[in-house]
Order: C-alpha cells, then sequence, then structure tokens
C-alpha cells in the first residue's frame, strides 16, 4: 500500500501511496496537469459504478471485444475512475495496467482494489511509465483532452508488442459542429475555469432538463424525429445522476478537440499497423482499432 519504487537507469525513486504507484515524473505539461486536476475532482464527485457500462464500452471498442482481452495484458489510458477497468477484469484479462495522471486513481484502486489481475497506476499518457509489453491498450474518451492527441497516441501504439492490438474512442468533428463553435468557447472562457464544486451544482438544472427530454427518445418513432437519436437513445434510460455526469464532463475540461475522420485516419496510416477499422460511432464521434504488426 505503501512505499518506494526505484528506478535504477534514471536513478529516480518514485512513491508509493494509498496503494498506487505515483509515476508521475516532473516533466508534465502544465495543460495536462489542469485537465487532470479538473477530471480527478469529476471522477471523486461521480464515483457510481453501473451495470450498463459493460454494453457500452463493447460499442465503444467494436470490433474488439471480450476475446481480446482474455488472458491478455492490457493497458487502459485514461482509466478516470476505473469502470472500464472493472469490465476488462470481469473478462477475463491476465494483467491490467489502469493508468490516469488524475487523483481519480484513487477512486479506481477504492473500485478495484480486491482485482488481482488490475494494477492502478498514476501517470502521464504523453510518457507512459511501461515498457513494450502490451496485447492491447486502449483508450476510451482520453486522447482528445490531450494537448498532443497523436502524440498520446503514438505513445501508446509504442507500448503494444507485435502482435497485439490498440482500440482508441474519441469525440468526432462531423455532426458536432454547433460544440465546436458555441459550447467550446463557453467552456473555455467560463466553465472549466470554475471551481468544480459550483460547477457541479450549476450543471444540474440543465442536465435535469436534458434527462426529462430524453425520455421522448424511449419511443422509437417519436425518437426518429429528433436530433442525435442514435446517441440520446442510448441515454434514454439512465439515472439522472449519469446525465448529470456527461454533463459536466463536456464542461469540466480546459482541453476537448473534436476530431474530423481524416485526422483520426491519419492516426492509423503510418507502417506498423495493419487491419485498421474506422467508424462513425452514434454518428457523433470516432472508434478506431488496428493490429501492431511490428
Ligand atoms: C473523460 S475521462 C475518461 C475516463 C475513462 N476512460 C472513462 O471513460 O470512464 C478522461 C480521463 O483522461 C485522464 N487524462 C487526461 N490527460 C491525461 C494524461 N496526460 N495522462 C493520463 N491520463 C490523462 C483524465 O484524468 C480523465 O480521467
Amino acid at each position: 500500500m505503501t512505499g518506494r519504487l526505484g528506478c535504477a537507469p534514471c536513478q529516480k525513486t518514485y512513491p508509493i501511496t494509498g496503494g498506487v504507484p505515483r509515476l508521475v515524473a516532473g516533466s508534465v505539461s502544465p495543460a495536462s496537469t489542469e485537465t487532470a486536476g479538473r477530471f480527478g475532482a469529476q471522477w471523486k464527485t461521480f464515483d457510481h459504478m453501473s451495470t450498463y457500462q459493460e454494453q457500452w464500452l463493447r460499442k465503444w471498442l467494436d470490433p474488439i471485444g471480450p476475446d481480446d482481452f482474455t488472458g491478455k495484458v492490457i493497458l487502459e489510458a485514461g482509466c478516470g475512475k476505473g469502470r472500464h477497468t472493472l469490465v476488462a477484469s470481469d473478462w477475463g484479462a491476465a494483467e491490467i495496467v489502469a493508468l490516469d495522471l488524475s487523483e481519480s486513481v484513487d477512486v479506481a484502486f477504492f473500485h478495484a482494489r480486491e482485482r488481482k489481475n488490475v494494477h492502478v497506476v498514476q501517470g502521464d499518457i504523453l510518457c507512459p511509465p511501461v515498457r513494450r509489453v502490451f496485447d492491447l491498450a486502449f483508450s476510451v474518451g482520453v486522447l482528445h483532452h490531450l494537448p498532443d492527441p497523436r502524440a498520446g497516441f503514438d505513445k501508446l501504439r509504442g507500448r503494444v508488442k507485435p502482435g497485439g492490438k490498440i482500440a482508441v474512442w474519441v469525440y468526432g468533428h462531423e455532426n458536432n459542429e454547433w460544440i465546436v463553435r458555441y459550447v467550446n468557447p463557453f467552456r473555455n472562457r467560463i466553465t472549466a475555469r470554475m471551481n468544480p464544486e459550483l460547477l457541479y451544482w450549476l450543471s444540474l438544472p440543465p442536465s435535469a432538463a436534458l434527462a426529462m427530454t430524453l425520455v421522448l427518445y424511449r419511443n422509437e418513432r417519436v425518437a426518429k424525429l429528433l436530433p442525435y437519436r442514435d446517441y440520446l437513445r442510448q441515454l434514454a434510460t439512465v439515472p439522472l445522476r449519469e446525465v448529470h455526469n456527461i454533463v459536466f464532463d463536456q464542461l469540466v475540461t480546459p482541453i476537448a478537440f473534436y476530431m474530423r475522420q481524416d485526422e483520426v485516419r491519419s492516426w492509423f496510416s503510418g507502417q506498423g499497423l495493419g487491419c485498421v477499422t474506422l467508424s462513425w460511432h452514434n454518428k457523433n464521434s470516432w472508434r478506431a482499432s488496428a493490429l501492431v504488426t511490428e
């Protein structure tokens, strides 16, 4: 639960506290530090676990699925509170390193502390404190929050063994132009600078209004006439707390890139990746995967 880890080649030691190795080198960018601070506050507040998480993860990673986890060594980049870490553990991963820069690692550790195959680690995706030992690296909803999403992707890919796989899900630009135009400036100038506790309360009324609107999406025929049908139908049956979490998540972060298809495709176009899949998830985001061939 506590101790120190020493790195002989770099002659540094890193603390272990609360069961989590804190492998954060001094070189983390101020932008990443600020982003992690905000997400740490988010996951300490919205620390609930839900039964629909597995279903959602399947959709975010498709065609990567449970078989790609069973018996495999997994790197989860940006684990947040550990909701997907638990699913990966249930899917029978041999070992999972669940990495996050923020204090959310304490929440993830709390949830996963009884799981022998889970290792929660605090560290930066842009300087991942792990070797090239993974059969699968996956990252859900994280790369678009890095100062340089492409660099994050390259770092993850570099930690996957030849023959292993990488799978990511990121916000899409297509269909979200209104967010980029209207919500992003509001987020950048106001909500991303706001005290998280104040943002929690201020984001509650719009979340409640959205939750009430979501009831309309439960009816398939009505939903067909409404915007964001594919995405919002999925949210139509979740509790208000989850809707609140999603609204808060959209507003809390200082960095949120909305990625164009071509941009995501370009990450996968270099040497050493094969069997690339790229699909438009819920018509508002991109999910992509590949086999690491060299
Ligand atoms: C939107 S949350 C997603 C968390 C988790 N993947 C999930 O879906 O529940 C983004 C996460 O990325 C983490 N993060 C942001 N920048 C990071 C970095 N440079 N290195 C590691 N984690 C980072 C944040 O702390 C946050 O927990």
